[in-house]
């Protein structure tokens, strides 16, 4: 594991979209795995205008949704479909055969577990996978407790993650479950980079960081990744002890 803590969030954005970046020049045909939320918003644009600068190829790659809410259409605002279509898929010129997003209409879940299971698989294993930090520490919707030797799942989401979820969406909307890809996808990534931003995750930060590597904090997994990368913005890294921020 590897901790940078960066001067702002423009430089942990940047920090993540140039190793996106480095990766898809030195790999094409890379398999990369990006969660939605506000914190990569950033790092997603970076990414984007990169790619136009330098005329990176995205065309080979192999891009995997990290989770959805269930039952929220990919046209609602607040679905990861639609934030990954606006802010990824479609500013590369991503094409529908490369992209494996989960259907979180589908009348079986299950099945759908088992095709983006699939879909990893037959790609040969994620790359390269970028995740936020929720407010308990879940990573994509792996919430506290779920183990860490999981591949993808659906579950149901703490009350916590429905009301914090609600930032997304412009109604009052009923998110009790989500269907995710499982840590054990992170830990077989040959690269993980997990970013945070703003005081308001300093706590769970520390606690990913610095307390016991536990399925209590989904987070603290990132600990047995020998190449997991931490980017922590200064505010998100100031509890830390060993942070002189
Ligand atoms: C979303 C996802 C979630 C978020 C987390 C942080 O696809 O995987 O785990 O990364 O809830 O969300 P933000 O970035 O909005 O604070």
């Amino acid at each position: 594991m590897k901790l940078h803590i960066a001067d702002s969030y423009e430089r942990a954005s940047g920090l993540a979209a140039a190793e996106v970046c480095r990766l898809v020049q030195a790999q094409p045909e890379a398999v990369l795995c990006f969660a939605a939320g506000d914190t990569p918003r950033l790092a997603y644009s970076l990414i984007v205008q990169k790619a136009r600068e330098e005329q990176i190829d995205f065309s080979r790659i192999t891009f995997i949704g990290l989770d959805e809410w269930v039952g929220i259409p990919p046209e609602n605002e607040g679905s990861c479909h639609y934030f990954l279509q606006e802010n990824l898929i479609r500013p590369l010129g991503l094409m529908p055969a490369q992209v494996h997003l989960f259907d979180a209409l589908s009348r079986d879940l299950s099945a759908e577990t088992e095709r983006l299971n699939q879909a990893v698989a037959h790609a040969g294993g994620l790359d390269l996978i970028l995740v936020g930090i929720g407010m308990n520490g879940h990573i994509g919707f792996n919430e506290p407790g779920i183990p860490f030797d999981s591949y993808a799942h659906v579950v149901e989401l703490e009350a916590f993650t429905q009301e914090v979820g609600q930032k997304y969406f412009r109604t009052q909307t009923v998110l009790n479950q989500g269907i995710t890809l499982g840590l054990r996808h992170l830990t077989e990534a040959k690269q993980a980079i997990l970013i945070a931003n703003g005081l308001k995750k300093a706590e769970i930060v520390r606690q990913a960081i610095e307390g016991p590597v536990s399925p209590d904090v989904p987070a603290s997994v990132m600990r047995l990744h020998p190449g997991g990368l931490f980017l922590i913005e200064r505010e998100a890294a100031s509890a830390l002890h060993s942070s002189p921020a």
